[in-house]
Parts: structure tokens; sequence; C-alpha cells
């Protein structure tokens, strides 16, 4: 019998899913998410609700993963529950938080705590936010509470989700912010070096602990990749949304163009003890004189590729695995401190479960090829364990391993927790595994490596920052 071909991933590699306190949570308020719904700004009805309602029962979901032989779970603590009022601490918001982490610890599943995902209390919101220069105190201050209070029980930090998503969709995207590209770029650097703030403050109380941030890494190909300006527009939505916060919390500094506006960041060398990757899908563009709004570049997403959930508005569209090799070959050729990476999320809105068992598959093959070449990816986290709110597309995108009806409660596992449960517990990917999930990507899967994409050669960023 022909030898079963096998990926095997690093011993203690983590395996989980990530989530969100908005978004799982329910019941909540007090943040500027939920006064942008009650405003009636995003589509009707799309409204959280209770979400799945973690507040009250995140320890049943927690089961299933433990089920799922899951080893680390990604959440986030709610700001605007710790500290609701203007300096005015819950003890029982922290209380709720301290026995969801025991119990994770008790299923020996890791906890990996964000400190800010995209929502923000009230009372900051109305004070200018995490846009604000002069609000950052307020962050570390937090973030010092949280951590004195519940790092007994985590050492795994995230402080802010996405600083170049949240600053640029709530700025020029759907989100609540102002519509303005220079204030948007000051919001990017604000959080950077918020991030940096925090990440000392959570140093000198836990010299210990892992604490960085996640980016979102989108990718933007030239529509047709010949044509100069194409790839001079792609490669500047590329420097802008991808690279210019990596370089930045790296050295400092931001790349051209960016720098021409924003002054270098203080104390940024070193702020991190590693890369947390976000990585969902890319994009094509195509030079547009007239769409001076995105940067003369008008996107669009590959019509022959495999895509996400149709009618979501382009929300994560296009499927495409060799994506995230590329995004991590970039992060660890641009960045020289080898510190670890981790997959912080990566996923796909697929309702009926029909693309997702292959997708996986095909994306932890690039994870596994990316560290076969000697990249120290140390953990995976699918987003998300169970259907979650999705911002503005609401309950239409369905993301989770888990599906969940938001107005029963019911939760009905998709084939893709078994698979994934099955990954996870083997710490590899079987040619077995693939026959019974995914029988048409055996061969794509254990393609030798010589046949495996190329490495992305990204244009530099003065090619990235010359005029169309
Ligand atoms: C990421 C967000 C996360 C979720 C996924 C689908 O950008 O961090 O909250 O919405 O996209």
């Amino acid at each position: 019998m022909a030898k079963q071909r096998i990926l095997a991933f690093p011993e203690g590699f983590l395996w989980g899913t990530a989530s969100a306190a908005y978004q799982n949570e329910g019941g909540n308020t007090n943040t500027q998410m939920a006064r942008w719904e009650q405003q009636g700004h995003f589509a009707p009805g799309v409204q959280c609700g209770e979400a799945a309602n973690w507040w009250q029962m995140a320890e049943d979901d927690f089961a299933l993963a433990e089920q799922m032989g899951n080893t680390a779970l990604r959440l986030s603590i709610e700001w605007s529950r710790i500290e609701p009022v203007e300096g005015h601490w819950d003890s029982a918001a922290v209380d709720r938080y301290r026995a969801m982490l025991t119990d994770l610890q008790r299923r020996h599943i890791k906890p990996v705590v964000t400190l800010h995902h995209f929502t923000e209390p009230l009372w900051l919101v109305d004070r200018g936010g995490l846009a604000k220069e002069t609000n950052r105190r307020f962050f570390v201050r937090y973030v010092t509470h949280v951590v004195q209070q519940l790092g007994d029980l985590c050492d795994f930090w995230l402080t802010i989700n996405e600083p170049n998503s949240y600053a640029f969709a709530g700025h020029l995207g759907p989100y609540p912010g102002e519509r303005n590209v220079v204030h948007t770029l000051h919001v990017l650097r604000n959080l950077m070096q918020v991030h940096v703030e925090a990440f000392y403050a959570i140093r000198r109380l836990q010299p210990e602990g892992q604490i960085g941030y996640c980016l979102h890494y989108r990718l933007f190909d030239p529509a047709h990749p010949r044509s100069p300006l194409d790839r001079a527009v792609a490669g500047l939505h590329e420097t802008c949304f991808n690279w210019a916060a990596l370089q930045a919390g790296e050295t400092g500094r931001f790349p051209f163009p960016l720098n021409l506006l924003l002054t270098p960041l203080a104390h940024a060398p070193g702020s991190r003890d590693y890369h947390g990757v976000n990585y969902y899908t890319r994009d094509l563009v195509r030079f547009d004189p007239t769409h001076a709004g995105e940067l003369f570049g008008r996107r669009f997403t590959r019509p022959d590729a495999l895509h996400g959930d149709p009618g979501m508005d382009n929300h994560l569209s296009e499927i495409y695995a060799e994506g995230l090799y590329r995004v991590l070959k970039t992060i660890h050729r641009r960045t020289r401190d080898n510190k670890p990476l981790y997959i912080t999320e990566n996923g796909m809105c697929d309702a009926l479960d029909d693309r997702r068992p292959r997708a996986i598959l095909e994306h932890l093959a690039m994870v596994h090829r990316a560290i076969s070449e000697g990249i120290p990816v140390l953990g995976y986290l699918h987003w998300t364990l169970v259907d979650n709110f999705e911002w503005a597309a609401g309950w239409r995108a369905r993301m989770g391993l888990i599906e969940l009806d938001p107005l029963t409660q019911r939760r009905t596992p998709r084939r893709s927790a078994s698979l994934f449960g099955e990954i996870c517990r083997a710490n590899a990917i079987t040619e077995e595994i693939v026959a019974r999930y995914a029988p048409e990507a055996v061969d794509s899967i254990f393609r030798p490596v010589s046949a495996s994409p190329r490495e992305y050669s990204a244009p530099s960023p003065s090619q990235a920052g010359s005029r169309p």
C-alpha cells in the first residue's frame, strides 16, 4: 500500500478559533457600534442583539472548542463593560471575564486576549475616541487595569485588533468615523502609537507575557500585471493598507508617501513579541483616473475565482489560499526581527459549508509550506467558532465552524467543525483526512514543494508610491 502523505505541524502549534466581544457577547449598547446600529446606518435589520450570547453562556461554546481539540481561543475584553463610565471600573464585568478565562484554562485552552476589537465606550467616543491623540492615556489606563485584574489568567495579549482596517474602514468605509483620507492616516498613526504605549504598560506588569497586535493583510494585485499603472496603484494600495503599518510598527517610520504626512512613532522598535496575521482575501486593482477617493484604483474580485457567499458586497469575497502564503512570506521578508507569527484570523463566509472544508485545508497547506521554508508560524486561529455578528454585514455573513441560529441560539456544528477537530487532534493534515473532506484537493494539497506557488514580490515602496 502506498505510504500516506502527511503535512505535520510543529509540536506545540496552537490550534483554535478567534472571536470578538461585541460580535459574540450580545446585549451591549454602550459602544459606538451599537449607537451606529440604532441610528440606522447599517442595512435594515442589521442588529447585533444577543449575538452568540457569550455574556451569559460562552462556556457552552468553549466546551465545543475543547471537543474539537483546540488548544487556544481568541476573545476580546470589552472596554465599555470594564469601564462603562469614565474612571468607573465595573468589578462584576471583570468577574465575568475571570470566569470565562478560568473556564478556558480548565479546558487546557490558552486564552488569547484582545484588548480593543473595534469597539469603544461611548464616553470615550464622545471625546473623540482613539482617533484623538490625547485619548491614548485612557487606553493605557484601561489596559493596565485589565492586566492587573486578569494577568494571572492570561499571558498572551493583542492590544489593538487591526489598527489598519479600523482606521480605514472606520474613516473611509461603512463604520462610524470621519470621511477624510488625511484624518484616516492620522488615526492609523495614533492607533499604532497607542499600541506602543500599551505594550510597555503590559510589559512592566508582565515581563514574560506575549504582547503584540494583529494587522489585516489584504492583497491587492494589478488587474493587468503588465500594466505599469495597474501595478502602481495596486502597489500603493498594498503600501498604504498593509505594509505602512507593518513597517511603522517595526521601525517607527512610515514609508513613502505616508511619511510626507505622518511623523515617526516614538519607541516603536521592539514593541511586540510576535506578528499577528489576519488574512482573508485579495482584490484586483485597475488604474482609474476618476477614482481619486480610492487612490486612483478601482477594486474588484477576479470573476472566475472561488468566492465566499454571493451577495455580500465584496465582503471578504475571493477565497484565495495562496495569498496566506504570500502574506506570511512577505511579512517575514520585510521584518528582520524573526519574531514568531500567529495567524490570528482566517476564514470565509459560507453558510452552506460547501467551500469551507477545502478552503481550510488549502489555507493550512499554505501555512505548512511557509513553516517548511523556515518561517516561524506558531499557531492558527480560525475565524470563527460559532456564527457571530459580522458588523455591517450583520447575520448574512456566516463564518462559523458551527452554525448559529441567533433567534433560538441553537448550535449546529458544520462539517468544517469536525474537519478542524480532526486536524487539531492530529496536529497534521493527513491524506486520509483530505480524501474524506475534499477529495478533489488531494493533489493540490500534497503537491511537491517545487510546484508550489512563487514567492510574492510586492513592488517596493518607492515604485508603489510613484504617481501614475
Ligand atoms: C476581521 C475582523 C473581525 C471579523 C473578520 C471577518 O477584519 O477583525 O472582527 O469581522 O474580519
